[in-house]
């Protein structure tokens, strides 16, 4: 028996500065896990809360409430269990907070500690973190196709563009390590472009360039120019991923894009996005309308479902029934999988078999502020989840999973790459 003996949650800081959820789970093994919160800045209104402190202190983002919940509330709960059963342990943690959005206890508690839990027990295992995952359940590993942002926006970048990522994917790469190559070339042509024009001003949150555009679409274009300057011929081997977020500038069907001064219905949207999708080598689109337009979603997958992947992110929170019904209506086509917006370790994974079962792909995803923490490196690779998305190509708390996928990549070899497979059915396919 692995038995947990310990957990204890201390506060440590994210890569945007602001104090995040660590805990430090300890079997009587003496054997440890570790896991840390990450944080949304543009979130889902459905997803599992941020427990704050509010108040003045540290601009109310302080975590000693959450603290309390892992110190005071599940640790109690928790210790003496077998650190194996996963399912057990989550279940028990939610048993002690059942509101939907986990308010009382604050998922950064919940996630930390779940993450915390899944780690030791890999290590009570004597195996690699993904390694334990594959075989908890049951799946074939394989290193997943990323999706790595060029140029932020949205609420990342003081909103200084109305979409929120612009992104590449390299599914013509034949390693990892090629799609690492090949991003570090467009990354680095796009920042000479916008410093050339003057449409440089820095980087944003997720470390893609701040851009200064004066639309949408010179970004895109932008983006089709550093594509070519790195010498690929765009749609080839790269193709372009857009995350709209449009859930931050869109309610109730009624969307503003600021940058360009103009607002527009659902359906303009989707004509925009449509005319973009003909326009550019477009292989996947992320929340092409708000969270609250299922309307809008619908007819963007019936009109375009069958050429591009179609995330939902705010629009399925990584939530197993919302990813039931998007099937069932035909709205999304995909889901991105963010561990602490389900809360917990269990729920983001019944969420992605969810997501298989009912046909949909699915991209494992970091969040805006994040940290050293790795798993979810471990967490794509192990489920053979087939795509990570983790932000830009600078920023150890970004760089960190990609040089943890080259660590895995070294144990696994380079043929479990899945390379363009996750996307067979799209545009790029
Ligand atoms: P967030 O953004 O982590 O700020 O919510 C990431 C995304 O929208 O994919
Ligand atoms: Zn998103």
């Amino acid at each position: 028996m692995n038995t947990i003996k310990s957990v204890k949650g201390r506060r440590v800081w994210d890569s945007r500065g602001n104090p995040t959820v660590e805990v430090d789970v300890t079997l009587e093994t003496g054997v440890t896990g570790r896991g840390i919160a990450p944080a949304g800045a543009s979130r889902g209104t459905r997803e599992a809360i941020d427990l704050r402190d509010g108040g003045n202190k540290l601009r109310g983002k302080d975590v000693q409430r959450a603290l309390a919940s892992v110190n005071n509330i599940i640790a109690p709960a928790i210790i003496g269990r077998e650190v194996a059963d996963q399912v057990g342990i989550d279940a028990a943690i939610l048993a002690l907070d059942p509101s939907p959005l986990k308010d009382s206890l604050g998922g950064n508690a919940t996630v930390a500690t779940s993450i915390a839990v899944l780690h030791a027990a890999a290590a009570a295992a004597q195996k690699p973190l993904w390694r334990h995952i594959a075989d908890a359940y049951a799946r074939v590993p394989s290193i997943p196709l990323p999706e790595i942002q060029i140029f932020g926006g949205g609420a990342h970048a003081g909103r200084r563009v109305d979409i929120q990522d612009f992104m590449i994917m390299v599914p013509g790469a034949g390693s990892f390590e090629e799609v690492m190559e090949v991003t570090n070339e467009v990354y680095f042509a796009a920042g000479d472009i916008m410093a050339q024009k003057g449409r440089l001003a820095g980087v944003a949150d997720e470390g893609g360039w701040w851009p200064v555009f004066d639309s949408n679409e010179e970004a895109l274009e932008t983006l089709v120019a550093a594509i070519e300057k790195a010498g690929e011929k765009p749609g080839e081997r790269v193709t372009i991923s857009l995350d709209v977020a449009a859930s931050e500038f869109g309610k109730n069907g009624k969307y503003r894009l600021a940058l360009e001064d103009r607002s527009m219905d659902s359906g303009a949207l989707i004509d925009m996005l449509g005319g973009w999708l003909d326009a550019y080598p477009i292989a996947s689109i992320e929340d092409p309308v708000g969270e609250d337009d299922p309307e809008g979603m619908k007819e963007f997958t019936r009109r375009f479902g069958d050429r591009v992947q179609i995330i939902g992110d705010d629009y399925l929170v990584t939530n197993k029934t919302l990813v039931e019904e998007a099937a069932a209506a035909g709205a999304c086509n995909a889901v991105l999988i963010k561990v602490n917006q389900a809360g917990t370790i269990s729920e983001s994974i019944d969420t992605f078999f969810a997501a298989e079962k009912a046909g949909f792909t699915s991209v494992v995803s970091a969040r805006s502020g994040e940290t050293e923490d790795v798993t979810i490196s471990h967490l794509a690779t192990g489920l053979g989840a087939g795509q990570l998305k983790v932000g830009s190509f600078t920023r150890s708390e970004r760089m960190a999973k990609w040089n943890e996928c080259l660590r895995i990549q070294d144990m696994l070899g380079p043929a479990a790459f899945v390379g363009g497979a996750p996307l067979a059915s799209t545009w790029w396919g």
